[in-house]
């Protein structure tokens, strides 16, 4: 079918207590990747594509891959642009034929991240697109960081819950990214997640709230944040780790190997067991 709009999948994920898997795609066998898990677990899914993505592989190639397949498959396929940190690369996007944006302005002082958001959900909203936007800093895994230090560190740049209902008040946007006790980049399962933080800003905002850097999450506080409000989980690195990893053991076991589709296809698979496991935790299976 044609992509969709995130809003009525991430509804029906806020009313029924699951949450939709939001996979980053970086090349042409991790969209097929995510494609095809999602539909031989009957899920909703969302590829998204980040900034750093759109560089590698070009806009309108992303978006040519990620609608060749979804207009393949009977399952609902969202395309997202994640971390879009600049109002013009959300309207390309847009004009692109992106599904669902993210203005990400967390950088900023507060009134600016409402200003700038406020524009792009005004944009988006005229052609029925939503929009996800950030508060708090969800920052990324310094690697020099021991896990205690690293939850310590991050705590200063929690979402207000206060400052998070002000915000969406004002800007309007669809769902909401609130830094709540994650990490983006974590190779580890260390996070722990601020569940009250979690219930208030549910409580206070109304809107189906995104677990960003959910790598670092165990199995466990996803399913905790799932339950206070979580409806919206992003993978990245999970994916890398485990595309590369294959990839590397492929290659040292048959370093006579030139067949870039051979190297790549166990790449695929590995790809495809951590996303499949995924819609098993965030219980978006059997859902279409
Ligand atoms: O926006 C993307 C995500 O938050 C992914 O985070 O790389 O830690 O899984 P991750
Ligand atoms: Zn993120």
């Amino acid at each position: 079918m044609p992509l969709v709009n995130s809003k009525e999948i991430l509804q029906d994920a806020l009313k029924n207590r699951y949450a939709i898997g939001a996979f980053n795609a970086n090349n042409m066998e991790i969209v097929q990747a995510i494609i095809e898990t999602a539909e031989e677990e009957r899920a909703p899914v969302i590829v998204q594509a980040s900034q750093g993505a759109i560089k590698y592989a070009g806009l309108d190639m992303i978006v040519a891959m990620v609608k060749v397949l979804a207009e393949r498959t009977f399952i609902p396929v969202v395309l997202h642009l994640d971390h879009g940190t600049d109002y013009e690369q959300n309207i390309r996007c847009l004009r692109a034929g992106f599904t669902s944006l993210m203005f990400d302005g967390s950088a900023l002082p507060f009134d600016e991240n409402v200003m700038l958001t406020k524009k792009v959900v005004e944009m988006a909203h005229a052609v029925g697109i939503p929009v996800e936007a950030e508060i708090g800093q969800i920052g990324k895994m310094d690697s020099s960081d021991e896990p205690g230090v690293a939850r310590e560190k991050i705590k200063e740049f929690f979402a207000d819950p206060i400052e998070a209902e002000k915000f969406v008040k004002l800007t309007g946007i669809d769902s909401l990214a609130a830094a709540v006790g994650t990490i983006h980049g974590c190779q580890e399962p260390i996070a722990q997640l601020d569940i009250p933080r979690i219930e208030k800003i549910r409580n206070l905002t109304g809107l189906p709230l995104v677990l960003h850097g959910a790598s670092g999450a165990s199995d466990e506080e996803v399913r905790k944040g799932i339950t206070a409000g979580i409806c919206k989980v992003n993978i990245d690195t999970m994916i890398r780790m485990a595309f590369t990893r294959a990839a590397k053991e492929y290659l040292t076991k048959n370093p006579q190997e030139i067949d870039p589709r051979k190297v790549l296809g166990v790449a695929k698979e590995a790809a495809k067991e951590v996303i499949r496991d995924r819609i098993r935790v965030l219980g978006s299976q059997n859902r279409v």
